[in-house]
C-alpha cells in the first residue's frame, strides 16, 4: 500500500480533494495550521454526514505520511479513521494521493491543524474509540519542551474525548519521550494501564519501519478509559513526576 509520493504545493479542491475537510470545518482548504479554529456555523461536527454513515471513530495524532492511517482503514474498515496533521504539505499530498484514487478507502478523511487546538471543538467527549500517538516528535531542547504532544492537560482531553472502553495507542522509540507520555496518561483520572502491545497489532508507522530495520527498542502500550467512580472529577490534577520507562512492545 504505501504510496508515499505526490503532489505537494497544489491545494487540494473539488470532487477529488475529498480526503481533506479543511474547507468544511475552516472555509478553505488553504486555511489551516497552528492557529486555526473551526467555523461555528459547522458546530457540532456532523461526522456523519462528512462520512456518509455513522461508525465508531478513532483519530491519529501527526500522521505525517499516512502510512499508518491507510492501512488502519483497510484493516479496521468498520471504522471511520480521522488524521490531524500539523504540516500542510503532509496533508495537501495525502489529498493529492488518495482523493483521485477510485480504490482508496472512503472511511478516512484528514484535517490540517495543531490536534491541540482543534481535538475538542472536533470530537464530543465520549465519541472517539481509539486515539492513535505514534512517535511524537520529542522536541529534545529544555525551550521546546512546552510543544511536546502528550503533556498532562492534553492527556485529559484526551480522556473526555474518548468513549469508555476506548484506547489511546502510543508508540514511541524515544525511552523518555514515552515515559513522560506514560506519566502524564496514568495520572489523568479514568485511565488504566499501561498495557504493552506488539508490532502485529497495528500497521506499522513510516518511522516505525526505519526502526525495527535498525534494531532500535520501540515502546508500544496503551490506556484504556474506564467509568469515572461516581462524584470523581474529571479534571483531577494530572501532573505527576514522569515514571520509569514502559514497557516495550
Ligand atoms: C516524528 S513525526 C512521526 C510521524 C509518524 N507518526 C510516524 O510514526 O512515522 C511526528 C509528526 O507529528 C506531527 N505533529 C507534531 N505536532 C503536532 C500537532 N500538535 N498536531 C498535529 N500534528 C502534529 C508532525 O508534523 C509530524 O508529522
Amino acid at each position: 500500500m504505501p504510496r508515499l509520493r505526490g503532489p505537494v504545493l497544489i491545494k487540494p479542491e473539488g470532487e477529488t480533494g475529498w480526503p481533506l475537510i479543511n474547507e468544511h470545518l475552516f472555509g478553505d482548504s488553504g486555511t489551516g495550521g497552528n492557529n486555526v479554529t473551526v467555523r461555528p456555523e459547522v458546530l457540532p461536527i456532523d461526522w456523519a454526514q462528512i462520512m456518509g454513515r455513522d461508525a465508531p471513530r478513532t483519530l491519529e495524532i501527526g500522521f505525517n505520511r499516512g502510512k499508518f492511517l491507510m492501512e488502519l482503514a483497510q484493516r479496521w474498515p468498520d471504522h471511520d479513521h480521522i488524521g490531524i496533521e500539523i504540516r500542510r504539505r503532509f496533508c495537501w499530498r495525502f489529498a493529492n494521493i488518495w482523493g483521485p484514487d477510485p480504490d482508496a478507502p472512503r472511511n478516512v478523511r484528514v484535517v490540517w491543524a495543531d490536534a491541540k487546538r482543534v481535538v475538542s471543538d472536533l470530537f464530543p467527549p465520549g465519541s472517539l474509540q481509539a486515539v492513535f500517538v505514534n512517535f511524537p516528535d520529542p522536541w529534545w531542547k529544555r525551550r521546546h519542551e512546552k510543544r511536546r504532544l502528550i503533556q498532562p492537560d492534553f492527556a485529559l482531553e484526551l480522556q473526555t474525548q474518548l468513549a469508555v472502553g476506548g484506547e489511546v495507542w502510543v508508540k514511541s522509540d524515544v525511552a523518555d519521550i514515552a515515559a513522560e507520555i506514560d506519566a502524564a496518561l496514568a495520572a489523568a483520572p479514568g485511565f488504566e494501564g499501561p498495557t504493552p502491545f506488539g508490532e502485529a497489532d497495528l500497521p506499522l508507522t513510516y518511522r516505525e519501519v526505519k526502526c525495527v530495520a535498525a534494531g532500535m527498542p520501540i515502546y508500544r502500550f496503551r490506556y484504556r478509559r474506564v467509568a469515572l467512580p461516581e462524584g470523581a472529577s474529571p479534571l483531577a490534577s494530572a501532573s505527576a513526576p514522569a515514571s520509569e520507562a514502559p514497557p516495550e512492545g
